[in-house]
């Protein structure tokens, strides 16, 4: 039997590397800048024709190469940067593998253009198919440029894969800005056709992500700086009023990597905490600088994800950057801005008889002006217990001193550093309610109280098959209940403090409600980056409902007080778990205006 197995030719060999590696124009656009990056260039200018299908140039004025380097370098493993792979672990540079412009080389006609700066010449090396074809000194500026033509020409499967002009062209916008977010101090130039597309100075982080962005700080983008457990994030979170349908961009640099990491996104819309209206996307770009050595470069053939070795506190962090920067921010939406998309309606509620109401612990006095949680710095770490409200402007006494109205037994009113806020009293404890729901369900089981005497409830065929799943976490809730067998339970103990039992029918609603939600729950990412399972949320969002506050009741000025203290306890104070708005701000620059003040 004569010998199977063969070494590939080089050639070949190349190719198929060039199949990872480059994907796309953008891809060639990437990874060329990045070798200008770690060349040391403080200039990059990307030509592109055709979204690159013609061709795509970067020249950089970095460090160049002598003659026999820039020979070197178009062959495969050749690199200058690194030398074991000891060095893998304290990386600095973007390239390691040296495979990328010998990859590029083997499907384009690829020309490299490079001097070093106390070099008389330059070099010019010209290379089709992988194939140097020749190789001559020029006269040109100190550093390198790589140019090429032709994308896949000998690859035409691959060719027949590319995109629109637009569409690829809209990716390489997406590379340089990403690079270019990366690298504030470097310059960049884009052009398309011959035409200047973006035109980037050296400038500073916040100053080139209101350039590529489009955003203000202060007003649409908001800072992000936290460093923790030796991790520093920093950055911009759009605000939930600008996320978007689509178009929203996202950027994630890892040590000035440019990266996509999917649980890293989900983090950052946990941040959020459920600010944001469904089905829309925020725009933001986070820089994370953590130790080489807890972040493994090598685990996708473009570079363009990374694996953390200790994934769950880097997420934490990045969740609590998130926050604390919007809870620092005006956010409240305001008066008149439609932003919180309001669900169906699920359910039909018969008002509830009269109970007392009690909530936490009232305290007496005056009337001093409350700071709103979220319009405060938590800068100073010194926040009182849960509620996010900072204590450098007002103690505890003061808190419970706080202004605050009830307007037509329906919203609660608070006067708040820069005008008032209006809470909806029944929205907003649904979401307390159905935050300690979860909490039971998840952490703490709440307590029960007996009844006198127990009770037997019928349920028809499919509720009673909800009624079996739910038992494990009704009983978390407080609930004490039992199969009866055929489609009967027996319940002899309900939640410590239910304001609303009314003899079982509170459980006949929540039953009826969840067999009619049962299709229409969807998971949002908030409740999967808070790990609350589908059947989780649907029974506590039907417990919160029936058993709230119900608009009509009339509230104590401490039993107002204690709401809104509970409400800014939760994780996602600002919508109801069926996505309504639990407040509005109404700033006093508004009112000022309708005044022509
Ligand atoms: N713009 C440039 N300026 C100066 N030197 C460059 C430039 N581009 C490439 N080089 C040199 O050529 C070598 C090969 O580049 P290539 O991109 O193929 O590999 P790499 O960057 O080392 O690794 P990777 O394949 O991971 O990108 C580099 O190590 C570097 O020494
Ligand atoms: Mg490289």
């Amino acid at each position: 039997m004569p010998n199977k197995i063969r070494i590939l030719p080089d050639d070949i060999a190349n190719r198929i590397a060039a199949g990872e590696v480059v994907e796309r124009p953008a891809s060639i656009a990437k990874e060329l800048i990045e070798n200008s990056v770690d060349a040391g260039s403080d200039r990059i200018v990307v030509e592109v024709a055709a979204g690159g299908k013609e061709s795509l140039r970067v020249s950089d004025n970095g460090c160049g190469m002598s003659h026999d380097d820039a020979l070197l370098a178009l062959e495969r493993h050749a690199t200058s940067k690194i030398q074991s792979l000891d060095d893998l672990k304290e990386l600095l540079t973007h390239g390691f593998r040296g495979e990328a412009l010998p990859s590029i080389a083997a499907v384009s006609r690829l020309t490299l253009e490079t001097r070093l700066a106390d070099a008389v010449e330059g070099t010019r090396v010209s290379v089709v198919g992988g194939r140097v074809q020749d190789v001559s000194a020029i006269g040109r500026g100190q550093g390198t440029a790589v140019t090429l033509h032709g994308l896949f020409f000998n690859v035409p499967a691959r060719r027949k894969f590319l995109k629109s002009v637009d569409t690829e062209f809209r990716h390489i916008v997406n590379a340089v800005t990403a690079m270019a977010m990366a690298y504030p101090e470097i310059g960049f130039d884009l052009k398309h056709n011959g035409r200047q597309v973006l035109q980037l100075g050296r400038s500073r982080f916040d100053r080139r992500a209101e350039q590529i962005f489009g955003v203000r700080y202060g007003t649409d983008a908001i800072g992000v700086e936290s460093k923790a457990s030796g991790i520093e994030v920093r950055g911009f979170v759009g605000k939930p009023e600008s996320a978007r349908k689509s178009g929203a961009q996202q950027v994630l640099i890892v040590n000035n990597r440019w990266v996509q990491h999917k649980a890293i996104g989900f983090a950052v819309y946990e941040g959020y905490g459920g600010l944001l209206p469904k089905g829309l996307a925020p725009s933001y770009c986070l820089c994370l600088s953590i130790d080489p050595a807890r972040v493994d470069v090598n685990v996708h053939p473009s570079k363009r994800e990374v694996r953390f070795a200790d994934e769950r506190t880097i997420y934490g962090l990045i969740t609590q950057a998130v926050q604390q920067s919007l809870r620092g921010a005006d956010l409240i939406p305001e008066m008149g801005d439609a932003v919180m998309p309001v669900a169906d309606t699920p359910v039909s509620i018969a008002e509830s008889p009269e109970t007392t109401y009690q909530l936490g612990q009232p305290k007496v006095g005056g009337q001093p002006q409350m700071a709103l949680p979220l319009t405060m710095r938590m800068s100073s770490g010194k926040t009182k217990r849960g509620t996010g409200v900072n204590t450098d402007d007002l103690d505890e006494e003061d808190f419970a001193r706080v202004s605050v109205w009830q307007l037509h037994s329906k919203y609660i009113l608070a006067h708040i550093k820069n005008g008032l806020i209006a809470i909806d009293q029944q929205v907003a404890h649904q979401r307390i309610l159905y935050e300690r729901a979860i909490d039971n369900m998840h952490t703490r089981p709440a307590t029960s109280q007996r009844l006198l005497f127990p009770l037997t409830l019928d349920f028809s065929v499919k509720e009673i098959l909800i009624v079996r799943e739910a038992m494990p976490l009704l009983e978390k809730m407080g609930f004490g209940i039992r199969d009866f067998g055929g489609h009967t339970v027996v319940v002899d103990a309900i939640p410590m403090g239910l304001r609303t039992w009314q003899d079982g029918q509170l459980l006949r609603d929540m039953v009826r409600d969840m067999a009619e939600a049962e299709q229409a729950t969807s998971v949002s990412p908030s409740l999967q980056a808070r790990q609350i399972a589908p059947e989780e949320h649907r029974l506590a969002s039907v417990y919160a409902w029936h058993t709230s506050i119900r608009t009509g009741e009339d509230l104590s000025t401490e039993e107002m007080r204690a709401l809104i203290d509970q409400l800014f306890a939760t994780r996602e104070p600002f919508v109801s778990p069926y996505g309504r708005p639990t407040l509005v701000k109404i700033g006093l620059d508004e009112i000022d205006n309708r005044f022509k003040r």
